[in-house]
């Protein structure tokens, strides 16, 4: 019996693995339906709304022969008090493996502590590291390579996406520029992770406050929304982040043939413009149906397991 591997930030994966990860992707997206996970049931903790996250690995369950049980967090004893542990004890003794989007990223930890099966981070406010992978698997499909691009992100630079993001582009070489607003750029504890896998892996990491800066020479230019309901500073994100807007005139500084990632949902005419997000330059149909490729190679890597 193998010990359990849950997969809760980018770095709960080598390089290796994540390499071998990213062929089994470009399988599974060739021949997309196995019975690899036959009788494998997968519950799915969901304390926020999803589109792409959810379907996908609904979907993706179903195409590998298993079986997926979306629990709204109001569905479980969670709502009236039952611990996280208790739940994860409970929950990990029917289920193959437990898919959560929890927004606090401790209690993420404290959920797979108990957990004896794997445990798949859906995103916490901390991390989005599925994200990142259909976002990095994008670029490859595309661009052939990794090593040695550049991917510049404008925006937010204190959040789950960009987080997970930058730490995987420093664990697989790929150079990272950031423009962000000084008081929503990257938190120090991140970025000294990030830094430490960029030595390792050969690749830069450029933090501006400066959209051009960033942008300019970039391979790929990737953005995320500024605000949501939930952010106590909702108005003043308002008011700061127009100057970081992914349009027309910010991508002309990128090279000509820069890709443009958006993991979605996007507010069209905020952080992203429609000529930029419907244009030819633009991965975000690709990006989003990647979650469902790259997802379902880490069921295979993650639930497979004898
Ligand atoms: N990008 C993303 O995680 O989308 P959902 O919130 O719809 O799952």
């Amino acid at each position: 019996m193998k010990q359990k591997r849950s997969f809760l930030t980018t770095t709960d994966l080598t390089v290796a693995e994540i390499t071998r990860l990213f062929r089994l992707t470009q399988q599974i997206k060739k021949y997309p339906i196995s019975q690899r996970l036959r009788q494998k049931s997968l519950g799915m903790i969901f304390q926020q709304s999803s589109t792409r996250t959810r379907i996908s690995f609904e979907v993706g369950m179903t195409q590998l022969g298993g079986h997926a049980l979306y629990l709204n967090q109001n569905d479980l004893k969670l709502a009236t008090g039952e611990t996280i542990g208790d739940t994860s004890h409970v929950l990990s003794g029917y289920v193959d493996g437990i898919v959560a989007r929890i927004f606090n990223h401790e209690d993420l930890i404290e959920l797979d502590r108990y957990s004896q099966v794997p445990v798949i981070n859906a995103m916490t406010n901390d991390y989005h590291p599925c994200q990142a992978f259909a976002d990095i698997f994008t670029i490859l499909e595309k661009k052939v390579r990794l090593k040695g691009l550049t991917v510049a992100f404008v925006g937010d630079g204190d959040n789950n996406v960009t987080n997970s993001l930058l730490i995987l582009c420093a664990q697989l070489g790929v150079n990272f520029s950031l423009a962000s607003p000084q008081k929503y750029s990257v938190t120090t504890s991140i970025l000294s992770q990030a830094k430490a896998f960029a030595k390792k892996s050969g690749s830069y990491i450029r933090i501006g406050t400066d959209p051009r800066v960033a942008v300019t020479n970039a391979d790929v230019v990737a953005t995320d929304i500024w605000t949501s309901p939930d952010k106590p500073d909702m108005q003043d994100r308002l008011r700061t982040f127009p100057p970081y807007q992914l349009n027309k005139k910010l991508l002309s500084f990128a090279k000509k043939d820069a890709m443009v990632l958006h993991c979605l949902p996007a507010h069209r005419g905020m952080e992203i413009t429609d000529e930029v997000i419907d244009g030819a330059q633009s991965a975000v149909w690709d990006e989003a149906e990647n979650r469902l490729h790259v997802q379902k190679a880490l069921l295979l890597y993650l639930l497979g397991r004898k």
